[in-house]
């Protein structure tokens, strides 16, 4: 079978095809949107400032942007995301950036496209902590909102719901995007955009270290469910942490006695196959947003690429797909070189808009 993007790399050898169904190709210029909720101008703006306002949480303490902060490229660079106050998070944040190219959301990839996806940290009791109904009322009551919804949702009469604040949201997040990054513009035809070092790397990616079976397509996510055996985070014992993981599983249904670590898709399915079970995420900015994994238990991409050499995890369902790749200490560098490549030139920055105040408030 004959792979077009890399006879078009120019790598057409015996180990660029050792995978020869699997490709990497640069973003599309736009992010999908769904039909019914095209972006627009005015959308865009109202999702900026509902995505930094606070007051979409319960004591008025936490926005999205706390935890998918545009000074740590659109994540939180701390091993658990920050959580609504009095709690600890039990997972890494990941980043906004160009998520909005990703089919499912969250680690476990239980929810499908940015709109379902922003209704969920509102309600967390362990992340903003706000009914939707409450939601909904605060921001009536903010008149420089109730003009903003009206101009971004002209035909409806009564635009202030939840389904168009997530839907604003989701539209801000699609312009969170960025497509420069030195290996987009090389497999867009500049062959000098990425170092040798790099195009090594990227050889190995596809071929020797057989990343690409699983960070494929244009984001670097086959969108799958893996169990890839990451250990343990210590911190995971933390009692605070081990609360927050606590009160997931027996929301789920199943006993947290029995658990003791974040067994990613188990908790959203109850399938004992899925034990462990994370999606595959997008490697995209990578190199910007430590530490990595659901846990955060790696610091640096150099920890990755050796927890991959050998093999993956210490787990007995472990995917298939990971074995021990003896990869020499030249080549381990070339792969972070192609990492780094995905990082975009320029990242995207939004300042905090100054919020409105409520009627009757300066
Ligand atoms: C208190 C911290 C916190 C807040 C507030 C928060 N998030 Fe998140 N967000 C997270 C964490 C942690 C995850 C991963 C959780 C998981 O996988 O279970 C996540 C996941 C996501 C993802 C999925 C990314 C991907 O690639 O899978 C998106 C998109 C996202 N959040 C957007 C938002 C939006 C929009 C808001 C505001 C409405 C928001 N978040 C508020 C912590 C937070
Ligand atoms: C079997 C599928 C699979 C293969 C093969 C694979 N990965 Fe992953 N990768 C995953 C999954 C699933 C995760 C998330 C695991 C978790 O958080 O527990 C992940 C996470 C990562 C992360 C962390 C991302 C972040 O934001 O925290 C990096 C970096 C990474 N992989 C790089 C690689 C490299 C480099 C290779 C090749 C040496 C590779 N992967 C091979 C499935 C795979």
């Amino acid at each position: 079978m004959v792979n077009k993007a890399l006879i078009a790399l120019g790598i057409f050898s015996s180990i660029a095809l050792s995978f020869p169904t699997y490709t990497v190709k640069p973003l599309p210029d736009k992010p999908p949107e769904p039909p019914d909720n095209p972006t627009t101008p005015e959308k865009v703006e109202l999702g900026k400032f509902l995505y930094f306002d606070p007051r979409l949480s319960g004591d008025g303490s936490t926005s999205c942007a706390t935890c998918h902060d545009p000074n740590h490229a659109w994540g939180k660079r701390q091993v658990f995301s920050p959580a609504y106050p009095g709690n600890k998070h039990f997972r890494n944040s990941p980043t906004i950036l160009n998520a909005a190219y990703n089919l499912f959301m969250f680690w476990d990839g239980r929810t499908k496209g940015l709109e379902e996806q922003a209704k969920k940290p509102i309600e967390s009791p362990f992340e903003m902590n706000l009914t939707h109904d409450l939601m909904v009322e605060r921001i009536k009551k903010i008149p420089k909102y109730v003009e903003m919804f009206k101009k971004a949702f002209p035909d409806e009469e009564d635009p202030i719901t939840v389904e168009n604040v997530v839907k604003a949201i989701a539209a801000f997040e699609r312009t969170i995007v960025c497509n420069d990054s030195p290996f987009d513009l090389y497999m867009r035809g500049d062959k000098t955009a990425m170092t040798e070092k790099q195009i090594k790397g990227l050889q190995l990616f596809i071929g020797k270290a057989g990343c690409v079976q699983c960070h494929n397509g244009p984001n670097f996510t086959d969108e799958k469910l893996h169990i890839t055996g990451v250990p343990k985070n210590k911190l995971e014992d933390d009692t605070l942490v081990a609360i927050t993981r606590n009160f997931v599983v027996r929301t789920a249904g199943l006993n947290p006695k029995e658990i003791d670590r974040d067994l990613g898709a188990y908790f959203s399915t109850k399938d004992p196959k899925l034990k462990g079970a994370f999606k595959t995420p997008s490697l995209r900015n990578v190199a910007l947003t430590p530490p990595y994994m659901h846990n955060g238990v790696f610091k640096t991409l150099d920890e990755v690429i050796e927890f991959y050499n050998k093999g993956g995890g210490d787990v007995e369902n472990k995917s298939p797909l990971l074995r021990p790749l003896n990869l020499t200490q030249d080549e381990k560098e070339a792969l972070k070189a192609f990492l780094e490549a995905l990082t975009c030139k320029t990242i995207p920055y939004v300042e905090e808009p100054e919020l409105p105040p409520y009627e009757g408030e300066e």
